[in-house]
């Protein structure tokens, strides 16, 4: 087990992972990342993944939404590329959207999928689908979780391409088929055991989230305060990691300083204001 502070994620531990940006770089030499998030009532999810991904680095970033919602957002993201998807009628998700989500993944290094995406009918095979029919490396977070969820407690096939789940106590007693008393009762061996049953990198996220990698190596975050105990925080932190994963960071690396460097910001931005004033949208700015 190790233990993520400032002292460990020196240059020896990872942060020299990132890709250097060399002056003869172009935004093709960091990554394409793809991000399935939002919806009517959760748009917010989707403009703070997209935002934090693009902070966090990766050349481009290209975020999949309801068509009914992509008119008003168009420009709030202006640096990333909106990709309107098939509208459920009411600014939602829809089983058709999901067909067209596959073949987007072509040509993309990362994919993040769920924040605020909310849930239809059909979702759970949808996701499989995705699961199954794609190559591209994966960050879970949120409703992508809960559609897994359903399916029950059966570990899907391991997937060719990795995957990283990153959810929060509640989400991972559904994923486990637990109580979330019973997941934050033994966190640290309930993570190890899932990573490596699934052959997943797992974040089981909260203060001291923990990250559990396929072969059994278990980390620590000692980074973030309560100021982050707000929603939107780990919408920034799913687009994080997916931005490190699309630079080519190993999924192991993306997670461990996605997570650090995430609490890091909001502890950064808690010596500046207050937590009860600390958002979402400073763990960005202070990124
Ligand atoms: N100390 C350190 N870090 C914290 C603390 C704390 N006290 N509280 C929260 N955090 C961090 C977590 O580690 C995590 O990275 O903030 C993030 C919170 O992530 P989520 O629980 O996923 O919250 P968020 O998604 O922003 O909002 C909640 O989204 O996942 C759905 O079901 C969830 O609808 C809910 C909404
Ligand atoms: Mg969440």
């Amino acid at each position: 087990t190790f233990t993520l502070t400032a002292e460990e994620m020196d240059e020896k531990q990872g942060l020299d992972a990132f890709r250097k940006r060399r002056s003869d770089s172009h935004k093709g030499s960091f990554g394409h990342l793809l991000i399935a998030a939002g919806s009517r009532t959760m748009s917010g999810a989707g403009v703070l993944c997209t935002r934090a991904a693009i902070h966090g680095g990766c050349g481009l970033v290209t975020w999949a939404l309801p068509d009914r919602i992509s008119g008003p957002l168009t420009g709030l993201v202006p640096e990333a590329m909106l990709q309107p998807m098939e509208d459920n009628g009411h600014g939602g998700w829809s089983a058709v959207a999901a067909e067209q989500l596959i073949p987007l993944t072509e040509g993309k290094e990362a994919m993040v999928l769920g924040p605020g995406m909310g849930r239809w009918d059909g979702d759970t095979l949808w996701m499989r689908a995705v699961w199954d029919q794609t190559d591209v490396p994966l960050v879970v977070d949120a409703d992508g979780l809960n559609m897994m969820a359903s399916s029950g407690t059966k570990p899907w096939p391991t997937r060719k391409a990795p995957v990283i789940l990153t959810p929060h106590p509640g989400e991972m007693a559904r994923l486990a088929g637990l109580t979330t008393a019973e997941v934050q009762a033994d966190r640290i061996g309930l993570v190890r055991a899932f990573a490596a049953e699934r052959g997943v990198t797992l974040v089981l996220k909260g203060a001291r989230t923990v990250i559990a990698t396929p072969d059994g190596k278990v980390y620590i975050n000692r980074t973030g305060n309560s100021g982050m105990a707000k929603g939107g925080s780990g919408d920034v932190l799913a687009g994080l990691i997916g931005s490190l994963l699309a630079q080519g960071l190993h999924p192991e690396q993306a997670a461990v300083i996605g997570v650090f460097l995430h609490g890091q910001a909001g502890d950064r931005a808690a010596a500046d204001k207050p937590s009860y004033a600390l958002t979402a949208s400073d763990l960005i700015t202070y990124l």
